[in-house]
């Protein structure tokens, strides 16, 4: 169980790529797709289907449970330009896109029934806002210097290549390393709160100036997100839903929860200054 190196064998763009990759047994799957992701200089999310003879790995394993060893073939492929962000990808004008006048801030109203209706959402679905207050103000502050230093480490890597998805940094967690950060009570609290399983947990620091999320469904079944910092801390940015016929922008002070499904139409209004951080649980599967 000690050190090694695994053979990756992938395709990007249909090009075949070979290349040995140091591990150890006692890494967990996501901690290896980390560190490829941050040595290719591609997504996480790009990595989602890595498998073992045939078998997906599942990232909450650790990498010797598969009897992976010392030139062990691990297999992923992927598209250069094809990333799949489910928590929304920040742009500069979704031209054209339902709804974008108004995320944009050049208009404040607009034809709510007919953005909801064309993205085929629920007229009358409900999201939760959750008081501050389950999350303790010391761990948020672990958490924004957590994705604060993977940021660094990574641009340190990517360098300029890959500009936008720096600036919209996404960091994936396994449910252990999320119970070491902000305690097994918490976790459980937050679970609690969520009401479903979960398959994915992410954080999120973004500073995609003069972008915004145009309005959408999720493919998540169930996104929590509790914000890690407030609203308040960075200009625009809003997390705003389309439901009842109005569009509601609720206040998100720092450790405040927000939980919907994916029949609520949201998206988020353009970010002018300031760093947006984020911790998602999110249902993929
Ligand atoms: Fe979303």
């Amino acid at each position: 169980m000690g050190d090694f190196n695994v053979k990756l064998k992938y395709y990007v763009d249909s090009v075949l790529n070979q290349k040995e990759f140091p591990a150890t047994g006692k890494m967990t799957v996501c901690e290896l797709k980390r560190q490829i992701s941050k040595k290719l200089k591609t997504s996480y999310y790009n990595l989602q289907h890595m498998t073992f003879l045939g078998q997906i790995l599942d990232d909450e394993e650790e990498i010797w449970s598969y009897e992976i060893e010392e030139g062990s073939v691990l297999e992923f492929s992927y598209q250069v330009h094809d990333i799949d962000m489910d928590i929304g990808n920040f742009d500069q004008n979704h031209e054209g896109k339902v709804g974008c006048e108004i995320l944009k801030g050049s208009v404040k109203v607009g034809d709510f029934a007919t953005i909801v209706q064309s993205l085929k959402g629920n007229p009358s679905a409900q999201f939760n806002l959750v008081e501050p207050g389950l999350i303790s103000n010391e761990t948020i502050i672990r958490l924004k210097q957590l994705v604060d230093r993977e940021h660094l480490e990574f641009s340190q890597s990517w360098g300029t290549e890959r500009a936008g998805e720096l600036d919209d940094f996404k960091y994936n967690l396994i449910r252990k390393e999320l119970s070491n950060l902000i305690g097994q009570k918490t976790l459980q609290k937050l679970e609690a709160l969520y009401e479903d399983t979960y398959d994915e947990i992410v954080i999120r620091r973004c500073q995609s100036h003069g972008q915004f999320i145009n309005f959408h469904t999720d493919f998540s079944k169930r996104t929590l997100q509790v914000a890690l910092n407030g609203d308040d801390e960075y200009e625009g940015g809003r997390l705003v839903y389309v439901t009842g016929g109005v569009m509601h922008t609720p206040q998100r002070p720092t450790g405040s929860i927000t939980i919907h499904q994916n029949d609520i139409v949201h998206g988020v209004s353009k970010l002018g200054k300031g760093v947006r951080y984020g911790l998602f649980l999110l249902k993929k599967k």
